[in-house]
């Protein structure tokens, strides 16, 4: 208790503020009647803001947790009794008069970066700078858990976004899953959460949530890898799991018959439209323009050492 009380001390410099909230109901809500939750403000702007919505507003409930403001279209005549019990809420009906009681609880006499809160105790100002890895509790700042962290925008810890893990209380950040893997879950505590990229798939960043396909022509060999293994010569292919490269066989002594003149293209945009016919066993480019492109359905073998006949192995296929 001697911890905490030294803690209150930090806010206690003109934060005692005259009782005048009577109105307030502690560990209660009303359900069923909420039209508008409002973050990150304390119970008196949270009753401002119902009284700048009469009559649209009658009570609120104020979650000393979170900082949550919630604006009731109803109010209530006896809350213990038809409310919720909530230890963490507060009720109040809102009536035209709140404001003038308002008058003694303003969160002016707060010091700036602070603001007035209504603890189950007492009404305190609490720092809206409960930053750099702490969250606003009952007055104090405490440390975020592990796989949270708190960047000093809010008041509360956020759990760390998949792609990211931390491993230790009180962040201000999470940390990324290093480059060649990745995590999909929130809040997540271990280095271990971050799962290697299967082969076949690659990141090359840090922090992500997936990892991505290699590109076309190339392959990946090895699990948790940041990139792909080129596979582009032309007498190279990759499978369909982009986990191997084969090397094409240049078959001398045999010629591709049957299929299509492709047109003209280069060698690596013929072999590209081999690759996308199902039926394609191989293809031929001309050797005396580097150009025409031809996609064979069959093959058969000749005595001729000059062609240019690429056989395409079957694991080639998409
Ligand atoms: C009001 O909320 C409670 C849950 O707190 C629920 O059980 C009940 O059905 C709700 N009533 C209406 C009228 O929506
Ligand atoms: C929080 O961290 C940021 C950057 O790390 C720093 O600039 C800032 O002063 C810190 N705030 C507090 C209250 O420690
Ligand atoms: C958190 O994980 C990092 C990276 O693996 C490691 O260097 C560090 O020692 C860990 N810290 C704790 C508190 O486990
Ligand atoms: C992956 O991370 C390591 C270690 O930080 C770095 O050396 C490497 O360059 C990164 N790879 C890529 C592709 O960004
Ligand atoms: C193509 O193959 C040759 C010989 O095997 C190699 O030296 C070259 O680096 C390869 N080029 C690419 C882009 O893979
Ligand atoms: C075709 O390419 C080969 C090597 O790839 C080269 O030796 C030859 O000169 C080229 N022919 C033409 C007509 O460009």
């Amino acid at each position: 208790m001697r911890v905490s009380c030294i803690i209150f001390s930090v806010f206690l410099p003109n934060s005692v503020i005259a009782s005048c909230l009577e109105r307030l109901t502690h560990g209660y809500r009303l359900d069923n009647f909420t039209t508008e939750i409002i973050s990150n403000i304390g119970v008196h702007t949270c009753i401002k803001e119902c009284l700048l919505r009469k009559p649209h507003c009658q009570s609120i409930n104020y979650n000393i947790q979170h900082f949550l403001c919630g604006l009731n279209s109803r109010e209530d005549e006896d809350i213990e009794l038809e409310g919720v019990p909530d230890y963490n809420s507060i009720f109040a009906n809102v009536v035209t008069d709140s404001l003038q009681s308002l008058g003694k609880c303003k969160e002016v006499v707060c010091q700036p970066l602070h603001k007035c809160v209504t603890t189950q105790f007492t009404e305190v100002c609490i720092s809206t700078a409960c930053s750099n890895g702490t969250y606003g509790k009952d007055g104090q700042c405490l440390p975020c858990p592990a796989g949270q962290y708190n960047d000093g925008s809010k008041q509360w810890c956020s759990f760390c976004p998949p792609g990211r893990y931390n491993n230790k209380t009180g962040s201000s950040s999470c940390r990324r899953c290093p480059n060649g893997t990745y995590n999909t879950l929130h809040g997540q505590t271990t280095l271990d959460s971050c799962v290697p990229c299967s082969p076949g798939t690659y990141q090359s960043k840090s922090g992500q949530r997936k990892c991505l396909n290699c590109p076309w022509n190339s392959y990946q060999d090895q699990k948790g890898q940041a990139s792909c293994k080129l596979c582009s010569n032309l007498s190279q292919c990759v499978n369909e799991e982009r986990t191997e490269c084969h090397t094409l066989p240049k078959h001398v002594k045999r010629m591709g018959y049957d299929g299509y003149n492709e047109g003209d293209k280069n060698k690596p945009q013929c072999k590209k439209a081999c690759r996308e016919k199902l039926d394609c066993v191989g293809f031929t480019v001309s050797p005396e323009d580097n150009s025409t492109c031809y996609t064979h359905t069959r093959f058969r073998l000749t005595q001729s050492t000059s062609t240019n006949f690429y056989e395409f192995p079957s694991g080639c296929h998409p």
